[in-house]
C-alpha cells in the first residue's frame, strides 16, 4: 500500500465501554470505522455529538477529532458493505450459572453473510472453545480471536499503548489476522500470533492471574492485621521482587468491575464444564467475596451495634475515573450495613446517577463534606484523587464520630490521626479504640 492509499474501512459490532473505544482509536488511526448498536438512544446521542453514554478520561475527546472518519449506526447492513473486518465488541454478561451469555455474539454471527468476504474479530471476552463452536456452526467464516486488555478510567492510553496485541487466527483466516495485524502496526508494539483457542485462554488467563493476586494480598492483608504487619510495606518489599512486580498488590475491599468477577467465573465454569475443578479460582472469588464485609467487625470493633447509625460512604464506583457500578464492592457494602441496622449515605464524583436505581434506600450527598455531616463512621470505597485533598480536620469536626475505614489503604493514617480520627486500613496497624496520638 502505497503512503498515501486510503486504509481499510473497519466495522465495530457494539458501542459499549470496549466497542467505542475501539471505533474513536481505529479511527484516530487513519481508518473510517462504522459502529453499529442495537441500542437507538445511544446511537442518536452519538451521532449528534451529545454526552458520551459513559465516564472515561480522554475518550470524548478522541471521538471529536476522529468524528469525520467515524459513523454510527443502527444497522448492520451498513458495516456489511465495505467493511471486511468486523470487530466483535458486544458485551458477554454472567448468567445465573457463571458462564457467559453468548447470546449477542450469536446474534452477530447470524447476520454475517455465508462467502467468506467478511472476517469476524473476536474482542468480546468469550470462553475459551467459543471460537470453535462458532466455527462448528459457520465453517465458512474467517474467524479471528484478538482480546482486548484495556481497563476502564485510563481505556484510551491501555488502547493505544498495550503491553501486547493477541491475534488467534481461525482455519484458513490467515488473511484477516495479517489484516488485522497491519491495523495494529502503526502501534508498533509485541504481536502474539496464535490460534484461536490459545488467544481467548491468554486473556482469561490473564484476567483470572490478576484477580488472584488480588485475593492473594487481600488474604496476606488479613494475616498482616492478626501479626501487626503493614501490608503496603509487605506488597512495596515483595513488588520490588521482579518475579512478581509491584502492580495489581494493592490490597483493599475486592476487587470489581465488568471482567474480573465475570472472567474469573467464567474460567471456572469452563474448566468445570470440560470436567476439571478449578480450585484456586474458588478461593479467588471467595476471598473476594468475604472482603467487602469484613469492613463490618471494622466498625462493629469501635461502634458496637450498627443499628441506627449513620455511616457514610465516599465512592460508589469499581475504581476511580470510571461511573461503573458493575459488581461495585458499594453495592454488597451498602445491603451488608443496611442489613446491620445502619442507615446510609453516599458521595461519589460521577457514579451517583448510575448508583440511584441500584441502591435504592441509600441518601446520596452532593459533596464528601454533605455526606460526613453527623456521621459516625465513614468508609472510603473508592480512591478517587479528590478525596485525597479533603481538609480532613474539618471532616472530623462535621463527624459524630470521626472514625475512617479506608477501604483502599488510599490515605496517610498519620495524617487523618492528626486530624482526629480513629483510622482502620486494609491489612495495616489500627488504633484499637478512640483516636491515638502520633507521638
Ligand atoms: C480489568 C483488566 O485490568 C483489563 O486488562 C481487562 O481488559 C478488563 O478488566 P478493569 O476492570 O477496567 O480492567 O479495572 P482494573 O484497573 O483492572 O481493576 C479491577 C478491580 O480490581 C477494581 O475494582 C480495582 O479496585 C481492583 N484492584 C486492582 C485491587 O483491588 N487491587 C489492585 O491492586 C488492583
Amino acid at each position: 500500500m502505497s503512503a498515501n492509499a486510503e486504509k481499510p474501512a473497519i466495522g465495530v459490532v457494539g458501542v459499549g465501554w470496549v466497542g467505542l473505544v475501539t471505533a474513536a482509536c481505529f479511527a484516530g488511526l487513519d481508518h473510517r470505522v462504522v459502529a453499529m448498536d442495537v441500542d437507538e438512544g445511544k446511537v442518536e446521542t452519538l451521532r449528534s455529538g451529545g454526552a458520551l453514554p459513559m465516564h472515561e478520561p480522554g475518550l470524548p475527546e478522541v471521538v471529536e477529532r476522529n468524528r469525520e472518519r467515524l459513523r454510527f449506526t443502527t444497522e448492520i447492513a451498513e458495516l456489511l458493505d465495505g467493511c471486511r473486518l468486523l470487530f466483535c465488541c458486544v458485551d458477554t454478561p454472567p448468567t445465573y450459572s457463571g458462564d457467559a451469555d453468548l447470546s449477542r455474539v450469536a446474534a452477530v454471527v447470524s447476520q454475517i453473510p455465508k462467502g467468506g468476504w467478511h472476517a469476524l474479530v473476536m474482542k468480546s471476552t468469550v470462553p475459551a472453545g467459543t471460537g470453535a463452536a462458532i466455527l462448528r456452526q459457520r465453517p465458512d467464516l474467517a474467524y479471528v480471536s484478538c482480546p482486548e486488555f484495556l481497563k476502564e478510567g485510563s481505556a484510551v492510553h491501555d488502547f493505544l499503548e498495550p503491553d501486547r496485541v493477541v491475534i488467534g487466527a481461525g482455519p484458513g483466516a490467515e488473511w484477516a489476522a495479517d489484516a488485522v495485524a497491519e491495523v495494529y502496526a502503526p502501534l508498533d508494539r509485541e504481536l502474539v500470533r496464535s490460534d484461536v483457542a490459545s488467544a481467548e485462554m491468554i486473556k482469561l488467563a490473564s484476567n483470572a492471574f490478576l484477580a488472584t493476586k488480588i485475593s492473594f494480598i487481600n488474604e496476606i492483608a488479613n494475616v498482616c492485621e492478626g501479626v501487626g504487619a503493614d501490608v503496603t510495606e509487605v506488597a512495596r518489599g515483595m513488588g520490588l521482587d521482579e518475579r512478581i512486580g509491584p502492580k495489581f498488590l494493592h490490597a483493599g475491599i475486592g476487587y470489581g468491575g465488568s471482567c474480573f468477577p465475570k472472567d474469573v467465573s467464567a474460567l471456572k465454569m469452563l474448566a468445570g464444564n470440560t470436567g476439571y475443578h478449578f480450585q484456586l479460582l474458588n478461593s479467588v472469588i471467595e476471598v473476594n467475596e468475604l472482603q467487602k464485609r469484613r469492613v463490618i467487625s471494622k466498625l462493629t470493633k469501635h461502634l458496637g451495634s450498627l443499628v441506627g447509625k449513620r455511616i457514610a460512604l465516599l465512592g460508589l464506583a469499581f475504581k476511580p475515573n470510571t461511573d461503573d457500578m458493575r459488581e461495585a464492592s458499594s453495592l454488597v457494602l451498602s445491603a451488608r450495613l443496611q442489613g446491620e441496622g445502619a442507615r446510609v449515605v453516599a458521595y461519589d464524583p460521577v457514579a451517583d446517577s448510575h448508583a440511584g436505581d441500584l441502591l435504592p434506600s441509600v441518601d446520596f450527598a452532593l459533596s464528601a463534606a454533605a455526606a460526613l455531616e453527623g456521621a459516625d463512621a465513614v468508609i472510603l470505597v473508592t480512591e478517587w484523587p479528590e478525596f485525597a485533598e479533603l481538609d480532613w480536620e474539618e471532616m472530623a469536626q462535621r463527624m459524630a464520630n470521626p472514625l475512617l475505614v479506608d477501604g483502599r489503604n488510599f490515605l496517610d493514617p498519620a495524617r487523618l490521626r492528626r486530624a482526629g480520627f480513629s483510622y482502620e486500613g486494609i491489612g495495616r496497624p489500627s488504633n484499637g479504640g478512640p483516636p491515638q496520638s502520633d507521638a
